[in-house]
């Protein structure tokens, strides 16, 4: 099968889209690059429902709110593409900063809803419509008929969705379930970035997320959130927030449950900030 193919450039790749649209579909997998199992799991998916798939590898940086961590950031082109040469069909997508954010670029934030302030968006101010930016701005070039996000950034799926029906996208949008390592551990390319140690104590985050849901509905969310709370200070690890929220409106829960009803949990483990999340 071979390297994929890597376009570099908005227009070309753009053209290449045009050609494959008059006979098929187009699938598109947007990464930040540093790919594992997770993002390959997209990819599978998107081959199954798609004739072409376009995979972009682009870390963004409007969406880092944090210099450093948009630094550290894992960086690997030539790995991610050893990746997907097992694939046919994928198309590799790798702009430079000035293709994707061009001088004529404008952009005005959208109404987010609290979306975009609540859980991850209290603790990254600016992360998400720095997303939306982004996502627009891709979708706007790749115009797919299907775009595939892992439920691991559940927030940002919900993010997402709203997206496309606020700026009126008819892409249809994928979720797919979050990849773990035998142990438990959500794939994360972040990960790379964890000792094995760490990676030992980040079990800790699922750990108490199958806790919590085995506590059941039986006590209030707040009750299950403090006994969570317990369990997981028993770790090692520093806790950003752990909260059980309405996976549709991300407003925490406090007496009663939701019909869809969510733990989510950001922590730090060696500097490295893990998040994870459970539909109880
Ligand atoms: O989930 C990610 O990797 C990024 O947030 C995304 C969707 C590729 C936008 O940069």
């Amino acid at each position: 099968m071979g390297m994929p193919t890597v376009y570099t450039t908005a227009h070309v790749l753009s053209s290449v889209i045009s050609t494959a649209k008059m006979t098929g579909t187009v699938g598109f997998v947007p990464t930040m690059g540093a790919l594992h199992e997770g993002h390959l799991s997209l990819v599978n998916k998107a081959l199954d429902e798609n004739s072409l798939v376009v995979v972009s590898i682009f870390v963004n940086p409007t969406q880092f709110n944090n210099a450093s961590d948009l630094s550290n950031y894992p960086r690997n082109l030539r790995t991610d593409l050893e990746l997907l040469s097992v694939f046919d069909r994928v198309i590799v997508f790798a702009p430079s900063v000035e293709d994707i954010y061009p001088k004529n670029d404008f952009f005005e934030p959208i109404d987010l809803n609290c979306l975009d302030t609540r859980l991850e968006g209290a603790y990254r101010p600016g992360h998400f419509q720095g997303v939306v930016h982004v996502v627009r701005n891709l979708f706007n070039i790749v115009q797919p008929h299907r775009a595939y996000f892992g439920e691991k950034d559940f927030q940002q799926l919900a993010v997402i969705r709203r997206m496309v029906v606020l700026l009126s996208f008819t892409t249809e949008i994928i979720s797919c379930p979050t990849h773990r390592s035998v142990n438990g551990l959500a794939l994360s390319s972040r990960n790379v970035r964890l000792s094995d140690q760490g990676r030992s104590h980040a079990l800790i985050i699922s750990q108490t997320l199958n806790y919590m849901k085995n506590l059941g509905h039986d006590a209030t969310p707040s009750k299950v959130m403090e006994l969570g709370n317990a369990y997981f200070s028993k770790g090692n690890l520093s806790l950003e927030y752990l909260e059980i929220v309405d996976a549709n409106s991300l407003t925490t829960l406090t007496n009663h449950w939701s019909d869809h009803s969510v733990c989510c949990i950001a922590a730090h483990c060696e500097d490295v900030r893990l998040i994870d999340n459970l539909a109880l």
